[in-house]
């Protein structure tokens, strides 16, 4: 299987900001075949971007997406409008089930509106800090992951990404609530067998990627980490230098 980068800027860079950083990271990577490197501007850079993107060196995402096609829904970005502009979706981020109220039945809603405009959905399920302090980490993560596929056919399956991003260790810069590599294998061990035991084989052909907190000095422990096929990076994907260290950690590591 491939290994996959993700980018997420968040809410940042202007459009011109955004545009030079892409140019940067296009002048610095190599094709790769094994690594698919993806970054997750914001909808106001997504289509300027996509113009000038080399596909063969990187792809874009979407960082949300509304699972309607058109109608009165002011202020959102659909799925079918994105169509052609990215090839990837970030669905379910634990920013926007917080901060944006987005429940499982929109997630479950957009994984579907994603998967019917030709757009990978990557869904993100991870437990909050009490959910892991109360030891209930698993069973949040098998109702998110379940519910978030629930509407997916065996054959849509194989287009779907899983990112598990333990919601207390998204964007610390302490350092003290990383997850250990022992924990993040704990769980995508859980998670790939939860993936098998539901869905059977094709389990073995879903990407599960992890993040929070991934830096250049901890990406190769997290990549390291058996099934676990990529990662999904916040802050450091927003300086050059340390976004291509962790694609050359990744790259190192499939060699
Ligand atoms: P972080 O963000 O790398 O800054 O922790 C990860 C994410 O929110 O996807």
């Amino acid at each position: 299987m491939k290994s996959y980068i993700v980018g997420n800027w968040k809410m940042n860079f202007t459009v011109g900001e955004a545009s030079v950083y892409l140019h940067k990271l296009m002048q610095k990577l190599r094709t790769m075949r094994e690594i698919e490197v993806i970054v997750a501007p914001s909808f106001v850079a997504l289509q300027p971007l996509s113009l000038q993107l080399d596909r063969k060196k990187l792809r874009l995402a979407a960082q949300a997406g509304n699972p309607h096609d058109f109608g009165a829904y002011t202020g959102e970005v659909s799925y079918t409008q994105l169509r052609g502009i990215v090839d990837y979706g970030i669905v379910g981020h634990s920013e926007r089930r917080q901060l944006f109220h987005e429940t499982d039945k929109d997630i479950r809603a957009a994984v579907a509106a994603a998967l019917r405009n030709q757009i990978a959905p990557i869904l993100c399920i991870g437990e909050t800090e009490t959910e892991h302090t109360f030891g209930e980490t698993k069973s949040v993560l098998r109702d998110q992951l379940i519910g978030g596929l629930s509407e997916v056919s065996t054959e849509d399956l194989e287009k779907i990404l899983i990112a598990y991003e333990p919601v207390w260790a998204i964007s610390t810069t302490t350092g003290t609530h990383l997850a250990a590599p022992d924990e993040v294998s704990e769980v995508i061990q859980y998670l790939r067998r939860t993936l098998r035991e539901t869905y059977g084989e094709v389990a073995a052909k879903i990407p599960l990627l992890y993040g929070g907190s991934v830096n250049p000095s901890n990406a190769g422990a997290y990549l390291t980490i058996p099934d676990v096929n990529g990662l999904l990076v916040g802050g450091a994907s927003l300086v050059a230098e340390k976004f291509i260290s962790i694609i050359d950690t990744a790259k190192k590591v499939k060699d």
